[in-house]
């Protein structure tokens, strides 16, 4: 989560100030309209973060979390006749994807919980793209995502064009509700994940980008 979704988060509390303390799907609703006029897009870290899994034209591809679509252009740019599927829990954000996207040709959009919810189909690929962190369990939906949605060989993707320590500052002063979104040491992560006999490949972190890749082999 960036600085900007803390701004909008702060405000959107205030503007709910005498109901509940909002849940996530109220809070990503709540910021959908202006997500994209707060957030940054760092074209060069996001190619650098999706070249980890070699995304090849005609591939299918499904974006967890994919809020309003913002991965949609450069998966179009390196993958112009693969299926792409975006869900997400908000229909906010989705409402905004499908405003942008719904047009494209092998491009859909559903509304679901992956924590709850099971997709049935399996993809070349499946990212979770600055959403890893909101994940109650964490483990247990990765390795279900895995099992479940990925083909055999197909990659998937955990990635941040921010660093651990960035988004870890952030979530630490913020709402008792985020506050434990939080990524671990990226190689602490690995090591969970092998811990459940998941296949981590890649693991990487600087102070620009945070990515873990996972294969079904
Ligand atoms: C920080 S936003 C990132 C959105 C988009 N990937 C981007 O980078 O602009 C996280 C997104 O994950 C979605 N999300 C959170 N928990 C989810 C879940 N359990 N299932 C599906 N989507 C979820 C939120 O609704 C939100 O749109």
């Amino acid at each position: 989560m960036k600085l900007d979704d803390f701004v909008a988060f702060f405000v959107a509390k205030i503007i709910n100030r005498g109901g509940d303390i909002m849940n996530q799907v109220e809070f990503f609703n709540s910021i959908a309209e202006k997500w994209d006029s707060t957030t940054r897009v760092d074209e060069k870290r996001i190619n650098k973060l999706l070249s980890q899994i070699s995304i090849k034209n005609g591939e299918s591809i499904l974006d967890i979390g994919t809020g309003t679509g913002v991965l949609i252009p450069f998966y179009k740019h390196l993958n112009r006749d693969g299926e792409l599927t975006g869900v997400d829990i908000s229909q906010g954000m989705l409402n905004m994807a499908k405003r942008k996207f719904g047009q494209l040709n092998n491009v859909n959009f559903k509304l679901l919980d992956v924590e709850k919810d099971s997709i049935k189909k399996k993809y070349d690929k499946v990212v979770l793209y600055s959403m890893f962190p909101h994940l109650n369990n964490k483990t247990e939906t990765i390795k279900k995502l895995v099992n479940e949605n990925l083909k055999e060989n197909g990659k998937l993707l955990i990635a941040h064009s921010d660093s651990r320590e960035f988004l870890n500052n952030l979530h630490s002063n913020a709402d008792e509700s985020v506050s434990e979104d939080r990524l671990i040491e990226v190689n602490k992560q690995k090591e969970i994940f092998e811990s459940v006999n998941l296949n981590v490949t890649k693991a990487y972190e600087d102070d620009e980008i945070y990515y873990i890749v996972i294969e079904n082999i």
